[in-house]
């Protein structure tokens, strides 16, 4: 791949979109690359994944503005639908994703951001939707979830005015969960990789679903979701072990790692 690095660290893997002379901006061969590179995700093996950009400056700078300067409606729409479905697919992939948003998250990179389950950024991290001031709206899923991460009056306001906020404010509005020092950005999206790797892998899974799943439907059905996800987990084998380890008396007894089964 050209614009992908994939590696995978034991049961967690990260994927860097490196474009750097463009500040990792999304144009369709990086779409392209990233969708290909959730099909080589290892699921057996793999528990979570982390997603940076290369450098020190720029997590991602948005789509690519020379490729779509020219695009008809059309192309315009088409080139929308293929930075939403990749997004919707790492939204839906089945195991936690991670961003760790390394600098600049403008436009697209803003919004691949807010695709992922989790975001913790640098402390030079800029986040931003500046669509309007070069005449479109958010194409890559940017005006549904920025509403529903940081409520409909906040992104109104961050989209109307192409305003661009810094980390510390980032924080306050809750688009991300903390704010690290560069250096330490990428350790600590490792180590909170890790430790979501090391729970009950079904389990985890079962939650992502029943959270993403259950935001999209009304209470009474969100907890039928719930249940059934639920009820799921006493068919495996971890939850049996978990449990068991639990109850055992033998406080010298180590915890075996969970078999994701
Ligand atoms: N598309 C294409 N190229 C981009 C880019 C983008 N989104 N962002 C940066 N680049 C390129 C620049 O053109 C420049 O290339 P050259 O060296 O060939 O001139 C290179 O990356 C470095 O950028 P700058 O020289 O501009 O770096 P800077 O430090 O002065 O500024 C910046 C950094 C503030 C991020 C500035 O690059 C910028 O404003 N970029 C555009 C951000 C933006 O508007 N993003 C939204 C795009 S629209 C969108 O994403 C639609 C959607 O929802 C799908």
């Amino acid at each position: 791949m050209e614009f992908i690095v994939y590696e995978q660290k034991g049961e967690y893997a990260i994927i860097t979109i490196s474009r750097e002379k463009a500040l990792n901006a999304l144009n369709s061969a990086v779409l392209e690359e990233l969708d290909k590179v959730l099909d080589q995700v290892d699921l057996g093996t793999v528990r979570c994944l982390i997603v940076t950009g290369a450098g020190q400056k720029s997590f991602v700078a948005g789509a690519d503005i020379g490729e779509m300067s020219n695009l008809s409606k059309a192309e315009g729409e088409a080139f929308g639908k293929k930075g939403n479905d990749v997004f919707r697919r790492l939204e839906n992939f089945p195991i936690p994703v991670i961003a760790a948003v390394n600098g600049f998250a403008l436009g697209g990179g803003c919004e691949l951001s807010m695709s992922c389950d989790i975001r913790i950024c640098s402390d030079n991290a800029v986040f931003g939707q500046p669509e309007v001031g070069l005449g479109i709206t958010p194409g890559f899923g940017g005006t549904q979830r920025l509403a529903r991460l940081v409520g409909a009056g906040m992104a109104k306001q961050m989209i109307y005015t192409a305003r661009n906020i810094k980390a510390d404010e980032a924080y306050r509005i809750g688009l991300v969960n903390a704010v690290y020092p560069q250096e330490e950005l990428l350790p600590a999206a490792e180590k909170m990789a890790a430790g979501i790797a090391k729970n009950a892998p079904i389990a985890v899974r079962n939650c992502k679903r029943a959270i993403n799943e259950g935001l999209d439907v009304d209470m009474e059905e969100a907890l039928i979701i719930e249940e059934k996800l639920f009820g799921n987990c006493f068919e495996t084998e971890d939850q049996r072990y978990g449990m068991a380890f639990f109850l055992d008396k033998n406080k010298e007894k180590v915890k075996e790692p969970f078999k994701n089964k």
